[in-house]
């Protein structure tokens, strides 16, 4: 089994054609997220792949308590390979939100979010990593219309999209549900930008 190394961790990849295997936006996202991250917290990683950003954070502290989904359940296996608490299930759901304080200090995601038309669409596991429907936004929009239940007052996401899921609409729909919003990395990527947008709850 191909493994990667990466701030402390090991990561176990699965198989290329199944599973997610971490590239720059993973990265982005797992730096944005060690930055964010402090002992104690509870956080929650939508759509966790191979696992790879929960690793990395597990890695790196040893005080938080780290849950995770993925709708694929080739990935979610791997996941949990390397260590990490996942529910195989769509986005939030199995995932109860409970008193203010039982909820979760960070949410992270790193969505499919390539604009995909019903063409180019492809009938396998791995398209729930790249297919962001016509917009490049619809998992995300529909990950926005629920996550603020999921958050303790004061809580923050960590939400990565690229510069053709249109990172000013994205922006504006965080602000529209209340957070404040600014952009907590981005890097250049042959013929995209990838960001990573934070958002905080007051
Ligand atoms: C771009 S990949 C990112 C994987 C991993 N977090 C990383 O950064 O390497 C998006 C992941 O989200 C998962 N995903 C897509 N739609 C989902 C949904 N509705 N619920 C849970 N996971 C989903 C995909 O299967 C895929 O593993």
């Amino acid at each position: 089994m191909v493994e990667i190394e990466y701030k402390n961790a090991r990561v176990k990849l699965g198989d290329p054609d199944l599973v997610y295997e971490p590239a720059e936006d993973s990265f982005l996202l797992a730096d944005a997220a060690l930055e964010d991250t402090e002992s104690g917290m509870r956080i929650l990683e939508v759509g966790t792949g191979s696992g790879f950003v929960s690793a990395v954070l597990r890695a790196n502290f040893e005080n938080v308590r780290i849950i995770a989904t993925e709708i694929n359940p080739h990935a979610a296996r791997c996941a949990k390979k390397n260590g990490v608490e996942v529910l195989r299930t769509d986005l939030f759901r199995g995932i109860k939100p409970r008193s203010p304080e039982a909820r979760f200090d960070l949410i992270l995601f790193n969505p499919p979010y390539l604009p995909t038309s019903e063409e180019e669409k492809v009938p396998v596991w791995l398209n729930y990593a790249f297919d962001g429907g016509a917009s490049g936004r619809e998992t995300l929009e529909r990950f926005f219309a629920e996550v603020r239940a999921y958050l303790r007052p004061g809580g923050r996401i960590l939400v990565l999209i690229s510069s053709i899921t249109g990172v000013e609409a994205v922006q504006e729909k965080m602000e529209g549900l209340g957070f404040d919003v600014d952009i907590a990395g981005r890097t250049k990527v042959s013929f995209e930008e990838l960001v990573v947008v934070r958002g905080k709850l007051s």
